[in-house]
């Protein structure tokens, strides 16, 4: 589908959250395709390792390392980790994210009030800045970028899943604050996805595969009229993180299929 421009990344270190699964499995592949040596973050260490020996089957460079965003402690200890064995930092990339708690789809507020309020911005929100913010001197070391990954949910009104909502429009506000606070060593760049067919929408049933295609099937509300793969976010992704993106920081690039045209 895209085909990866010259090695961007070569000689370069990025360390990416999420990565065990979707769109930040799918960076963590374009990146080491493009000459990143690829530090893999996630809850589930598992499936770290899985895209990690993935990446290195194609010939690139990644270790995997357990993270947990909503405990302070472990993105501490993690940040520490990171900061000893590389001081000097090029990206760090946050693609982890949940959407609901328990297994419920949706958190309406009038029946169950601020359920899963504090799970959702401790790893959304808080365990992200605070991993930047421990970061920064290695950052700053390399001149180096972050990208968050928002959501077009940022921008829409819905009952069920304001929680996750609210966590993302953070993230907008987020972005824009750590790009002042770092500017001019280290960009900070937003990346706000649209609909996407990825585990988050699918480990909930019983037949992934046939929910995938169903997916595809469905389309999208947006002017594409489908979901996005992986793929798509990761090449946004890799480009907010290039030195193609040099003159962009403090900004969200919706990637929505055309989206937020169509509201
Ligand atoms: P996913 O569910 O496939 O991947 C999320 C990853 O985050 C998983 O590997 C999970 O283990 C990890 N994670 C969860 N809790 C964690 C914690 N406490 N500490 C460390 N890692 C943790 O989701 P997907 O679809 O790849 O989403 C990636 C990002 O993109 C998320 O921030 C999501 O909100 C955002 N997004 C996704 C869209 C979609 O339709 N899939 C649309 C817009 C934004």
């Amino acid at each position: 589908m895209n085909t990866p421009p010259a090695q961007r990344f070569s000689d370069r270190v990025v360390a990416i959250t999420g990565a065990a699964s979707g769109i930040g499995r799918a960076t963590a592949a374009r990146l080491a395709a493009e000459g990143a040596h690829v530090l893999l973050l996630d809850l589930d260490i598992d499936g770290a390792e899985e895209t990690a020996r993935g990446v290195r089957a194609r010939g690139g460079r990644a270790d995997a390392r357990a993270l947990d965003l909503s405990s302070p402690e472990s993105v501490e200890q993690v940040a520490n980790a990171l900061m000893a064995e590389h001081p000097a930092l090029d990206g760090l990339v946050g693609c982890a994210g949940v959407v609901h708690i328990d297994g419920v789809q949706e958190n309406p507020f009038l029946e169950r009030g601020l359920a899963g309020w504090d799970l959702l911005f401790s790893v959304n929100v808080r365990g992200m800045a605070s991993l930047v913010h421990t970061l920064v001197p290695a950052l700053v070391a390399a001149r180096g970028v972050v990208v968050t990954v928002s959501s077009e949910a940022a921008y829409r009104s819905r009952a069920g899943r304001w929680i996750y909502d609210a966590t993302k429009a953070a993230l907008l506000s987020v972005t824009r604050s750590m790009a002042a606070a770092l500017a001019p060593e280290v960009r900070v760049v937003g990346i706000a996805p649209g609909g996407t067919i990825t585990e988050m929408h699918l480990r909930d049933h019983d037949d992934p595969e046939s929910a995938r295609a169903r997916m595809r099937e469905a389309g999208g509300s947006n002017l594409l009229g489908r979901l996005a793969e992986p793929e798509e976010i990761a090449a946004a992704i890799a480009f907010a993180a290039s030195s193609d993106a040099s003159f962009i920081t403090g900004t969200t690039l919706p990637v929505d299929g055309g989206g937020a045209g169509s509201r």
